[in-house]
């Protein structure tokens, strides 16, 4: 379906800011076709070089409205109308003039009342708005009336051009509608008369007394927003709580009548139910926060006490190996610090790449001195990816800042050791190389082999658990030597 932007441009005449003004009409007027429990099309000329004379009208917008049943089925929007058909809009369009009356409508096929409003935009009558009004059920009651009489006022303000609003803040979803309640109040802010819905949110804000004849201030509300619309003239909203639990969003759309505001209808909508959703929405996440910072310092509990125990082990072997275990403990805390900053289903794996590489520089790095180079970056990976891959980096980075440099006459090239660490994405792997210059693997070493704990820990996290591959190979002495080590884990394989 062609929008209205594309309608005007390909049938009509109207120029950019007009079109923009239609677009505005359209945006709001569901408030004019609830008032008036009406159809509304939206007619202008179309240009047609061949018939200046008497031409067709496209339709350029349809509203139905929220509280009856509609009386066209079809969608008329982009259709051609025949002047002939629609005499009145053609009336109209001719005399510039409101033009109320009775007139056969095809796709109805029945004789209906219809209301041609001219919509008047910089002086010129740019297009017909048209009220096909269904027939009555019995007769109006109160408050029936006041719509009706409202929607009178807004249908002046179109042809005076003052409806719709240069502010945008009239239109739009999660509006109030005319069924959430109305409040007509007058120029002098005292309310005129309030709707079953608006007068049950007044009670949900606390005001039981009668509406009619006193302000809202009087009353107990104060709706700064009903005092600014009266005194500028602009549409405006404002939400009003009452404790915790209530909260009733105001909606004004100031009355214009030859350039002075003669009254304000507000919209009351109950959007209680929509704050406390959001509330516990906040809630959850807080939640989640509190959680994740749990386990952080949980973690550093446990890597506190291998560390105490540790020092108090007078078995060496049983020393190292609570060392050892403390430092694991320590990298995953590393990325729950990361995580429980930003709680959420990714992180910024880089960031806990940072915190890694101190942590082994930390551990290690006192024995002798190497240096750790990290290029390139990973971005965010899903936090079921992040946390297991974290280990294994940290286990590879240890033993290339452990074993590499010890029983080792000298690297290459230099007199420091040079641990690297690659980080990229490969078509849907992330992939990161630990490179280190040193003695390389002895050559019995097979990464197959389940010996020793680390790299068991690394196979395990790598293979079973990411789905990856690892590779660990020696390097020519002529290439550098040292070792290399290329994991690559798919980002979004189900783990
Ligand atoms: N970058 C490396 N350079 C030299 N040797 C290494 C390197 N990485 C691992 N190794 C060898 O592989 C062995 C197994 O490592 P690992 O499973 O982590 O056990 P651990 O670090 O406790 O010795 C190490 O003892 C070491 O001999
Ligand atoms: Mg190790």
């Amino acid at each position: 379906m062609a929008t209205l932007v594309e309608l005007a441009s390909q049938r009509t005449a109207l120029d950019e800011p007009t079109v923009d003004h239609l677009l505005r009409l359209t945006a709001s007027w569901s408030l004019l076709s609830d008032l008036s429990f009406s159809d509304m099309l939206l007619m202008a000329l179309v240009d047609d070089p061949t018939n200046h004379t008497d031409p067709n009208f496209v339709v350029l917008g349809q509203m139905r409205p929220n509280n009856r049943s509609t009386l066209i089925n079809d969608d008329l929007v982009g259709t051609t109308q025949s002047p002939d058909a629609w005499p009145l809009v053609r009336l109209a369009f001719e005399s510039g003039t409101r033009i109320v009356g009775q007139s056969r409508v095809e796709s109805i096929d029945d004789v209906i009342p219809i209301w041609c409003v001219p919509v008047r935009f910089n002086g010129q009558i740019v297009a017909i708005m048209v009220r096909l009004q269904g027939p009555l059920r019995g007769p109006a009651s109160l408050y029936e009336q006041a719509y009706l009489s409202i929607f009178e006022r807004l249908c002046s303000m179109v042809a005076d051009s003052t409806f719709p609003f240069r502010e945008d803040s009239v239109a739009g979803p999660g509006l109030p509608r005319v069924g959430d309640g109305i409040i007509l109040i007058d120029s002098k802010a005292r309310v005129e008369f309030a709707t079953p819905n608006a007068t049950n949110a007044m009670h949900r804000l606390g005001i039981y007394a009668p509406a009619e004849g006193h302000t809202l201030r009087e009353l107990g509300v104060r709706v700064r927003v009903v005092e600014r619309s009266l005194e500028f003239s602009i549409p405006a909203m404002e939400e009003i709580d009452r404790g915790h639990d209530v909260a009733i969003l105001f909606h004004c759309v100031p009355l214009i009548e030859h350039g002075l505001v003669t009254g304000v209808v507000t919209l009351l909508r109950d959007v209680s139910d929509l704050r406390q959703l959001n509330r516990l929405v906040l809630n959850k996440e807080a939640a989640v926060r509190e959680v994740h910072h749990r386990v952080k310092n949980n973690l550093q509990t446990i890597s506190s006490l291998l560390r105490l125990q540790a020092r108090r082990s007078s078995e060496p072997e049983t020393r190292i190996a609570l060392g050892e275990a403390e430092r694991r403990v320590r990298s995953i805390a590393v990325v729950h610090e990361v995580l429980s900053r930003e709680p959420g289903e990714e992180v910024v794996f880089d960031e806990i790449v940072r915190s890694l590489v101190l942590l082994v520089e930390d551990t290690v790095l006192a024995l002798h001195p190497v240096e750790i180079v990290v290029n390139g970056e990973l971005g965010t990976l899903s936090t079921d990816l992040a946390t297991p891959l974290a280990v294994a980096l940290a286990e590879l980075l240890t033993n290339a800042v452990e074993h590499a440099f010890t029983d080792f006459g000298g690297v290459k090239n230099d007199d420091v050791g040079v641990v690297t660490l690659n980080l990229y994405r490969e078509d849907d792997n992330a992939v990161a190389e630990i490179r280190d210059n040193g003695r390389g693997l002895g050559a019995d070493f097979s990464l197959e082999v389940p010996t020793s704990l680390g790299l068991s820990i690394v196979r395990d996290l790598i293979r079973a658990q990411l789905h990856g591959t690892i590779e660990m190979e020696s390097v020519d002495y002529a290439k550098g030597g040292g070792t290399f080590v290329r994991v690559a884990v798919p980002m979004t394989a189900r783990l």
